[in-house]
C-alpha cells in the first residue's frame, strides 16, 4: 500500500520546454541538491529537525491509545480549541480517515467515540452556537497551543473555563479539560502549575504547522478511533523512502525540486493541491497551511530581502472542475496542479443501468461512480497537458491510516526540502507573530501598547476612502 508520484506531465518532453522541466535542467541542480541533503542530514543527526524523528513514538501511541480506551464512552462530544497548525493536522485527520458523517451517526455507531467539533475560529455566532448544543456534561475540550499565548486560542479557553466551572463546579470542572502545549515554555504551562489538568507535550523545536504526528493531531485521532499506529508506521516508511540524496530516487526531494524549478525557472509561482476525493478536502487546507506560512517568507538564510514564496491554492475534484478548471486550463500559465488520485474507494456505487433509450445518459449505467471520478480526474489531466498545463498525480492505492501516514510525511518533508531550495527558513513565521502583536496592542496588553498606537496614527493621519 505504498503511494506514488507520477511526474511525467512535468517534463519538457510531454508539454515542451517554455513550460516543462528537462532532465539536464534536474541534474544541474542536482549538486546543489546532495550538499542541502549532508546539511540536512547533519542537522536531524543533531536533533536539529525533531519533526523528522515524529514517527518514532512508541509510548505515546500506548499512552494514546490507552487514554482512548479509557475515556471512550464517557464523552458524548470532543471540542478542539486551536487554530492554525494547532488544529489543520485534526481536522486533515478526521475528514481523512473518520466516517464523512461521523457526527451525524449515534454513539453505536461511532464504536462509542465522541463526536469531534475543531473550533478553530473566533467568530462569535459560530462559537456561541456551538458551545450551546453541547451537553457540557459529555463534552471533553482539548486546548492546544504550543505558544499557549495564542489569543484566539487563550480566549476560548477562558470562555470554556468559565462556563465548565460555572456549571459544573470547582470539584468537576478540571476532568473536562486537556491541554496540549510546550513542555516548559508559554503561559498554557504556567496556568498547569496552578490547575493540573491532564496534559500532553508538543516537543521541543516542532512547530505548529509539523506537529500533526504529535498530540496535536493523535490525541483527537486516537480519542475517535483512527488508528495511529498506522498512521505513523506509513509515516516511517515515507521516511525511508526519502532518504536518498538523489532526487530521482527520493519523493519528498523531487517533489520538491519540480514545484521549486517550476517557479523560479518558469514563472509558476502557484500550486493547485487538488484531490479526488472528499476525505482528502482537508488535507488540502493543511498543506495550503504548511507550504504558505513555510515558504512565503521576506528574508533570505543570510538576511537578504527577497519576498519569496509559491501561493498554494486548494481544490476539489470534481467538485471545481465546475468551479476553477477553465481558468486553469485556459488562464495565464502560472500553475502546476497537484493532483490526488485514489485507486480503490471504500464503497462501490453502481449507476443503474436505466435509460437505455436515452443515448445522451444510457451510456453511464453499467459503470460506478468510482469509474467515473476516476475517468475525470484523467480527462481533467490530460486537458492540462494538451494546453501544456504542468500537473503531476499522487497515487493512493487507497485512503486509510498508512497511506495518510506516507502523505503527510512527503508533503512535510518537501516543504523542509524546498525551504532550503529557496534558501529561506521554512520553520518561522515572522509575519504572522506580528499580526499577533498588534491583536495585543489593540486588546489592551501590557507591553504592546506602542503597537495600538501605530494602528491609530495610521488612522488618524491618513486619508480615509470609504464607499
Ligand atoms: O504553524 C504555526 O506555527 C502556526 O500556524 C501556529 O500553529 C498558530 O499560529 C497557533 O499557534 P499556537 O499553537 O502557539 O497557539
Amino acid at each position: 500500500m505504498e503511494i506514488a508520484i507520477n511526474f511525467t506531465n512535468m517534463m519538457e518532453s510531454v508539454i515542451g520546454s517554455e513550460h516543462g522541466i528537462s532532465e539536464e535542467e534536474i541534474e544541474k541542480i542536482t549538486p546543489r541538491m546532495r550538499e542541502i541533503d549532508a546539511q540536512l542530514k547533519e542537522q536531524r543527526k543533531k536533533g536539529g529537525l525533531p519533526f523528522l524523528d515524529l514517527p518514532y513514538q512508541d509510548d505515546l501511541v500506548r499512552e494514546l491509545k490507552k487514554l482512548s480506551e479509557e475515556q471512550k464512552g464517557l464523552w458524548d462530544n470532543l471540542v478542539i480549541l486551536g487554530i492554525g497548525g494547532s488544529a489543520l493536522g485534526g481536522i486533515a485527520l478526521h475528514r481523512g480517515l473518520n466516517h464523512p458523517f461521523h457526527n451525524t451517526l449515534s454513539r453505536a455507531e461511532r464504536g462509542g467515540y465522541p463526536r469531534l467539533f475543531f473550533a478553530d475560529n473566533i467568530d462569535p455566532d459560530g462559537f456561541h452556537s456551538l458551545l450551546s448544543m453541547l451537553d457540557l456534561k459529555k463534552t471533553l475540550f482539548n486546548v492546544i497551543s504550543k505558544s499557549g499565548e495564542t489569543a484566539e486560542t487563550m480566549s476560548q479557553f477562558m470562555v470554556v473555563r468559565n462556563l465548565l466551572k460555572k456549571h459544573l463546579g470547582e470539584e468537576e470542572y478540571s476532568k473536562h479539560l486537556i491541554i496540549t502545549t510546550d513542555k516548559k515554555k508559554g503561559l498554557l504551562r504556567e496556568i498547569l502549575q496552578q490547575e493540573p489538568f491532564l496534559n500532553f507535550i508538543i516537543p521541543d523545536g516542532v512547530g505548529g504547522r509539523f506537529s500533526l504526528f504529535t498530540p496535536v493531531g493523535l490525541l483527537p485521532a486516537a480519542m475517535s478511533g483512527i488508528d495511529i499506529e498506522e498512521l505513523l508506521a506509513g509515516a516511517a516508511l515515507m521516511d525511508k523512502k526519502c532518504q536518498s540524496e538523489e532526487p530521482w530516487k527520493n519523493p519528498a526531494y523531487m517533489l520538491a525540486l519540480l514545484l521549486y524549478l517550476s517557479d523560479v525557472q518558469k514563472g509558476k509561482p502557484m500550486c493547485v493541491f487538488m484531490p479526488y476525493a472528499e476525505a482528502l478536502k482537508d488535507v488540502a487546507d493543511w498543506f495550503r497551511q504548511l507550504w504558505a506560512e513555510s515558504l512565503g517568507k521576506r528574508f533570505s538564510l543570510t538576511g537578504e530581502i527577497v519576498e519569496t514564496g509559491p501561493t498554494p491554492i486548494k481544490a476539489l475534484g470534481v467538485t471545481d472542475q465546475h468551479s476553477q478548471l477553465q481558468l486553469y486550463i485556459e488562464g495565464p500559465h502560472n500553475k502546476v496542479i497537484v493532483f490526488a488520485e485514489v485507486k480503490d474507494y471504500t464503497h462501490e456505487v453502481p449507476i443503474p443501468q436505466d435509460y437505455g433509450d436515452i443515448e445522451g445518459v444510457g451510456y453511464l449505467g453499467g459503470h460506478t461512480l468510482s469509474e467515473l471520478i476516476q475517468a475525470e480526474r484523467r480527462a481533467t489531466e490530460q486537458a492540462l497537458t494538451n494546453s501544456k498545463r504542468p500537473n503531476l498525480t499522487i497515487t493512493l492505492p487507497a485512503v486509510n491510516a498508512f497511506t495518510l501516514g506516507q502523505l503527510f510525511f512527503l508533503l512535510e518533508f518537501s516543504t523542509a526540502f524546498a525551504g532550503a531550495l529557496y534558501s529561506i527558513n521554512p520553520f518561522d513565521q515572522p509575519g504572522v507573530e506580528e499580526g499577533k502583536r498588534f491583536t495585543y496592542g489593540l486588546m489592551g496588553r501590557k507591553g504592546f501598547e506602542d503597537k495600538k498606537q501605530e494602528i491609530e496614527e495610521q488612522r488618524n493621519t491618513k486619508k480615509n476612502y470609504t464607499i
